[in-house]
């Protein structure tokens, strides 16, 4: 079991079970960009021990950036725009791989991907560890998935609640 703050989390995905499933993801990737170059944009903070993770196991020549998401609401709208901070290399023409540690509504993802597009990448596709599928609110292309779960609130391996939680190998869900 795991406190953080006021909330206890119960086991949920073991490290071995996260391991092992990148280990098939990162397979997948070595073959579809076997001749290519990608650049892996990773998306801060949640997302940083799953791309080091997956990182390691990827054999062909591959660079690793970073990207922050800030939320603002847009004047005269309802929805909060998520924008895309701190993304230094060029991504025109490369071969982008987003890493993200969690998709639940899609709507971070949604417009991270829709700004990027706009520098004109060669080729962009989404890895991500954990996807709720019962949470999306917004038409997704997935094109690696670690585990789908349920819609349950996940700490650990990265993912936070309120800022603490991040630092273990296993993923906790909130107990009920
Ligand atoms: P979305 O825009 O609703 O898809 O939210 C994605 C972001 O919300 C993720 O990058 C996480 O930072 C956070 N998030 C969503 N679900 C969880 C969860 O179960 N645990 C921790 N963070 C979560
Ligand atoms: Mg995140």
């Amino acid at each position: 079991m795991l406190t953080i703050h006021d909330k206890t989390f119960v086991p949920f995905i073991a490290a071995h079970e996260i391991q092992q499933r990148i280990t098939a993801l990162a397979a997948q990737i070595n073959a579809d960009y076997r001749d290519k170059q990608p650049l892996m944009v990773v998306i801060l903070n949640g997302a940083v021990l799953f791309a080091a993770d997956l990182f390691k196991q990827l054999t062909m020549p591959c660079e690793i950036t970073f990207l922050r998401v800030s939320s603002y609401q847009k004047t005269g709208s309802t929805g909060q725009l998520k924008q895309v901070l701190g993304l230094s290399e060029p991504i025109t023409d490369r071969d982008i791989i987003v890493v993200e540690d969690i998709v639940d509504t899609g709507l971070t993802l949604a417009d991270v991907c829709e700004q990027l597009r706009e520098s004109r990448p060669a080729t962009l596709k989404v890895a991500t560890l954990l996807f709720k599928p019962e949470a999306l609110k917004r038409p997704l292309d997935l094109d690696y998935v670690g585990f789908d779960i349920e819609n349950r609130f996940v700490v650990g391996y990265g993912l936070d609640y309120d800022g603490l939680g991040r630092n273990t190998q296993d993923i906790f869900v909130l107990s009920e």
